[in-house]
């Protein structure tokens, strides 16, 4: 019924509509009704910085006054709305913002990453959104790459069953207001450049790409997603954006792919308008000021046959598809009775759940850990208490935040809660005091996208922690006092000394609101359970290659093997 639903809007509709429908336009402060209604706009993207407003009623209202000029349109086709809720709903403060992928990779539990991209539909939902753009089904060859956070894991087998629960969660039947459209991205590649470049070339024969990098994306499709996105690197020289043999033969052929094929931001003024479109890209993210010359430059492809108008009814057929399963022409409004759902206790349950799930214990001398809850404890470190760096990339901001943030709780926090004596918290290091037990805290400061930032250096290529984070570590050390690190970090960092000086050292990789989950497990109150989704480095030798200490044609041995990670309960 859907099909012929599709059909006759099709039957109906111009060639500026057809055009309208594949345009995704910025911001909602970028465009005005009169464009959405005017241009025919197909879908509104927000990303960058949370919308002006502290409520979420607010929110809904911007989608409601852009969604009303949508329906009055002669066809009156609902836009979608799509956002970057990749951790949760995370660039609205006070959204229940769950570990990133990276620390959901290493929970392995399928169950419990289809209950967060439950909740993070609704969320999403509640704040007026009915597209998000996760999962991250990439499979990272190289640490070095600035989004292995955003993965699951190194492993396609582990990444593949994830990928089916994120998008069972978030897709539900589609039919209820607390479902949205899920985007596996980046098609395909992304993870696996030479040398960890964002952006850069994947020099992987088509066998490898097929048998390693192509499954999770099969699995998405199996379940119903509704969009992937392209990624920007390039598969032996040719853009992703424009390979039309990765993108409409194989994902939309062989694997019957029949959802919206999205650009990444901006991919037609980087690759070609044209190019895109022709090779199989249904809509064009992120245009803005260029609106115009973006769709009188495809008109004109029409016109002149660059562009064959077959072409883009398939495009249109995908877009209205997702709209009709997503049953927006009966329910286009954000539900507002979903508002009162965000971040609420049984919500942040799960993500505490997950963040002790997530952590990985890869040393623990003589049983220092689980701690006594009447321990003389020193918690030290910056990020100890600051819920925004221990979050990462994504979280409020495009670029993560440095700051507290609504509705988080911190490390410290969660020691504070647990602990039966006072907890001391030396934030700098530079402080004195009579404790038995120092927890350290350290770890990579927020980045998305790029290159890993550690310590503020943009691109720098590093894996290994500042200096001044080192020594807080060994500050401890030298006093005589039992160090127990915890690192925050969206990947495995190459920290064999740091291990080697602390007593124990767990891994808590992104762990997002809800810090206190660290606490509850280094007190005992429960065992660990995560696994490394990665294989972890040795040194920065490690890294002369392509690719990282894990993958083919790259024989050096890990410091731990996929897989590894300590227990308090029938260890070994
Ligand atoms: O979804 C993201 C993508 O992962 C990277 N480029 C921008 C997109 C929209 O914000």
């Amino acid at each position: 019924i859907i099909e012929e639903k599709i059909e006759s809007l099709i039957a109906m509709m111009s060639v500026d509509e057809m055009i309208g429908q594949m345009t995704q336009v910025r911001h909602f402060d970028d465009i005005s009704g009169d464009d959405v209604r005017t241009k025919f706009i197909g879908s509104v993207i927000h990303t960058q910085g949370p919308v002006p407003g502290q409520h979420a009623s607010e929110w809904q209202a911007k989608f409601f006054e852009l969604q009303k000029q949508a329906l009055s349109t002669r066809l009156g086709i609902p836009l979608l709305f799509g956002v970057d809720a990749i951790h949760g709903q995370n660039t609205f403060e006070g959204a229940t913002i769950f570990p990133h992928n990276i620390g959901l990779g290493a929970t392995a539990n399928p169950d419990l990453v289809r209950q967060i991209a439950e909740i993070t539909a609704l969320e999403a939902q509640a704040t007026g959104f009915n597209w998000v753009f996760s999962p991250c089904v990439a499979i990272p060859y190289n640490e070095k790459w600035g989004r292995v956070y955003e993965a699951f894991s190194e492993s396609t087998e582990i990444t593949v069953e994830l990928t089916r629960a994120s998008v069972r969660g978030h897709q539900g039947s589609l039919k209820k207001s607390k479902n949205v459209l899920a985007t596996a991205k980046h098609f395909i590649g992304d993870g696996a450049t030479d040398f960890g470049v964002e952006g850069g070339n994947t020099s992987l024969s088509m066998n490898e790409v097929r048998e390693r990098l192509l499954p999770p994306y099969q699995a998405a499709v199996e379940e119903g997603v509704g969009a992937v996105m392209a990624s920007f690197n390039q598969l032996d020289g040719l853009s992703m954006h424009a390979h039309k043999k990765l993108i409409t033969d194989i994902l939309k052929g062989e694997l019957k792919f029949d959802g919206i094929m999205v650009s990444d931001w901006k991919g037609y003024s980087r690759f070609g308008e044209t190019d895109i479109i022709n090779a199989g890209i249904d809509m064009v993210m992120a245009v803005d000021g260029d609106l115009d010359g973006f769709q009188n430059g495809l008109k004109e492809a029409l016109a002149s046959g660059v562009v064959a108008l077959e072409r883009v009814k398939d495009a249109v057929r995908r877009i209205l598809r997702q709209k009709f399963r997503l049953s927006l022409f009966e329910n286009p409004f954000p539900d507002k009775k979903q508002t009162k759902k965000i971040g609420i206790k049984a919500h942040r349950e799960v993500a505490r759940q997950a963040v002790r799930e997530s952590l990985v214990l890869l040393k623990n001398r003589e049983n220092i850990l689980p701690l006594g809850k009447d321990a003389k404890i020193v918690v030290v470190g910056e990020f100890a208490d600051n819920s925004g760096l221990q979050s990462g990339g994504w979280t409020v901001n495009w670029q993560g935040t440095k700051e507290n943030y609504k509705g988080a709780t911190t490390i410290l926090e969660g020691f504070r809660k647990i602990s039966k004596v006072e907890v001391a918290y030396d934030r700098d290091g530079s402080e004195n005091h009579e404790a038995d037990v120092a927890v350290v805290v350290v770890g990579e400061t927020p980045y998305a996208e790029f290159f890993g930032d550690i310590g503020g250096e943009m691109n720098a290529y590093r894996l290994t922690l500042t200096e001044a984070h080192r020594q807080l570590i060994n500050n401890y050390v030298q006093k005589g006092i039992k160090v127990i690190t915890i690192l925050i970090s969206g990947r495995p960092l190459v920290v064999t000394s740091e291990i080697a000086h602390s007593d124990a050292f767990v891994v808590a990789w992104l762990p997002g609101s809800e810090g206190d989950g660290i606490a509850e497990v280094l007190y005992g109150e429960h065992d660990f359970k995560g696994k490394l989704p990665h294989s972890w480095p040795k040194s920065e030798d490690d890294y002369a290659g392509k690719y990282g200490p894990n993958f083919w044609g790259n024989a050096i041995q890990p410091l731990f093997p996929i897989g590894f990670g300590l227990k308090y309960a029938g260890n070994k």
